[in-house]
Order: C-alpha cells, then sequence, then structure tokens
C-alpha cells in the first residue's frame, strides 16, 4: 500500500528578507544587512519540513509563470517534494514576501500573494480529487494564503475522506466561521488568536481562554503557539502547557510552519496530540 503522506495546501513564495535595527519610520529610508533571497511560503515550508523529517509531502500550490517560479520550487524539488500538483499559472507572477527580521528575531512581513491567489473556481474540484486519491492516514495541512474557498473545500473533502487536518490561520483575517467544525488542529499565534476570539493573548492563562472559545466554535483542538512561552493546547481531553527550552531567538520567520509542518508529521506518525505538540515545539524552537 503506498505510504500515507503530508499533502500541503498553502502558499509558495520567495523571501526577500533583510535585517535592520527597528522598523521604518513612515517615509524613512532605513538601512538593512543580511540580505537573504530564499524560498518560502507557508505552504512550501511545511512541505519541505515533513521532507526533512523523511515523510512524503505533496504540495498543492500556485506558482507564476517567471524566474522566481524556478526560485521557489528548486529547493523543493532537490529534497524530494512531490511538486505534481503545483501549477504554473500564466501570465501571474509567483508570490513574494518582504520580510524585515530585528536584532531580538521577530519578524515583521509584507506578502504580495500573485499567483498563490490564481486559483479559479473549478480547481476546488482538483483539490478534493487529490484528497480523495491520497493514502489512508495522510494528514492535510493548510493555510491561508491560498484563496479560502478551495482551503474549505479540501478541508472538507479531506473531513469526508477520514484524513487528519491542521490550519495554520494566517492570514486570521481569512478564516471563514464555516472552516472551524472541519479543522482537527488550529494552530493560532498569539496575534492570530487574538483577532479570530477577541481575547487579547499576552499570557498562558488568556491562551487558555482563547482555545476554550475556539473549541466551542468546532475546532478539535486549538494549540496556540507562545513562541518563547511554548505552546498551550485546549480539546475536550483535556488543557496542556507545553514550555519551550528557553534560546537566544535570531530568526522568528517560518517557526510556524515548523510546527505545523513537525505536528502534522508526528501525527502521521501515530503520534497522541500532546506528543506529536511537544515535538511541534521542539521543532519550532531549533527553527528560530
Ligand atoms: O511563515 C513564514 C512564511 O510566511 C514566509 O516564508 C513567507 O513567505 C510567508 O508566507
Amino acid at each position: 500500500m503506498t505510504q500515507a503522506q503530508i499533502l500541503s495546501l498553502g502558499s509558495v513564495n520567495v523571501d526577500f528578507q533583510v535585517r535592520a535595527d527597528r522598523w521604518p519610520e513612515p517615509g524613512e529610508t532605513l538601512l538593512g544587512q543580511d540580505f537573504l533571497m530564499i524560498g518560502g511560503g507557508k505552504g512550501a515550508n511545511v512541505a519541505f519540513l515533513a521532507r526533512r523529517l523523511g515523510v512524503n509531502a505533496r504540495l498543492l500550490a500556485r506558482v507564476g509563470e517567471d524566474a522566481l517560479a524556478e526560485e521557489a520550487l528548486r529547493p523543493l524539488r532537490e529534497i524530494g517534494v512531490d511538486l505534481g500538483a503545483t501549477k504554473r499559472v500564466a501570465q501571474e507572477r509567483t508570490g513574494i514576501a518582504l520580510i524585515i527580521v530585528r536584532p531580538e528575531g521577530d519578524k515583521g512581513i509584507i506578502l504580495s500573494a500573485n499567483a498563490n491567489t490564481a486559483w479559479e473556481p473549478t480547481d476546488a474540484e482538483g483539490v478534493a480529487t487529490e484528497i480523495q486519491d491520497a493514502p489512508p492516514g495522510s494528514v492535510l495541512v493548510a493555510d491561508l494564503e491560498v484563496p479560502v474557498s478551495i482551503v474549505q473545500r479540501a478541508l472538507e473533502t479531506a473531513r469526508q475522506q477520514g484524513l487528519r487536518t491542521v490550519l495554520d490561520p494566517s492570514p486570521a483575517g481569512c478564516l471563514l466561521p464555516a472552516l472551524y467544525s472541519a479543522v482537527d488542529y488550529l494552530t493560532p499565534n498569539p496575534t492570530e488568536a487574538e483577532q479570530l476570539t477577541g481575547i487579547p493573548v499576552r499570557s498562558a492563562a488568556d491562551a487558555f481562554r482563547a482555545g476554550e472559545v475556539l473549541l466551542e466554535r468546532g475546532v478539535g483542538a486549538a494549540l496556540m503557539k507562545l513562541g518563547a512561552g511554548g505552546c498551550v493546547g485546549v480539546s475536550a481531553g483535556g488543557r496542556e502547557r507545553l514550555p519551550a527550552v528557553p534560546v537566544r531567538v535570531v530568526d522568528q520567520t517560518g517557526a510556524g510552519d515548523a510546527f505545523a509542518g513537525a505536528l502534522a508529521v508526528a501525527l502521521l506518525e501515530g503520534q497522541q496530540v500532546n506528543e506529536a505538540a511537544r515535538f511541534a515545539v521542539a521543532a519550532a524552537t531549533l527553527a528560530v
């Protein structure tokens, strides 16, 4: 039988990253350093990580027909991500992310989603077929940097097929209420948890309260990523706080994707949710 795989539905970008001492003021030209141009995008990062962890990964995504597409896809191809469901869209540009990282390692991102939003309404059918054809035990991971109608169809089909689903609710403003009940594991960061629930998340206690709200809305479990604070998990089975090992944060970019990808891999390997979340915290800690 074909091995279970990670199906990663989400963005593929090229990240243009610089380090700077602070955010620029309006109208200011600020000097940065350590410029990096690197393949990114949440869906791509999750698929890449799954391969790094030795699991099959298929990326459901859209890139443009431009030179940046190759920049974004090369590392994925090299590590063995299955790109059979990653399509190039004529007359579109590949998504790009402009990222500033401050000395304390936190980041700000401006995303130009470009081809990531160039899915046709009829593509929903293709995504549904992809999921129906996935080997049993596969796990769907999605983010919201692609059209929410496509994500909704994917989550609902996965639910019907008995596949587990992980949703990174980023950007949180794109989440539709109808999605909650099709999500097994929702993984917001504090900003996203606040946007979704209205509860400012500044402590583990706040995160538990926000998690309860998300649980009431229908998710199987809310796993709130608290950065240096580890993770707070709320599910019907209980509440748990998973601390992170203290580290010096160099760059937070992609830590949430490392969390989602590692969580999905651990679930695919049969770990229980609290063990899978512990593994995800460790992966995110290494990522930063
Ligand atoms: O989560 C990090 C990712 O978000 C970056 O790689 C960037 O491309 C954006 O999608």
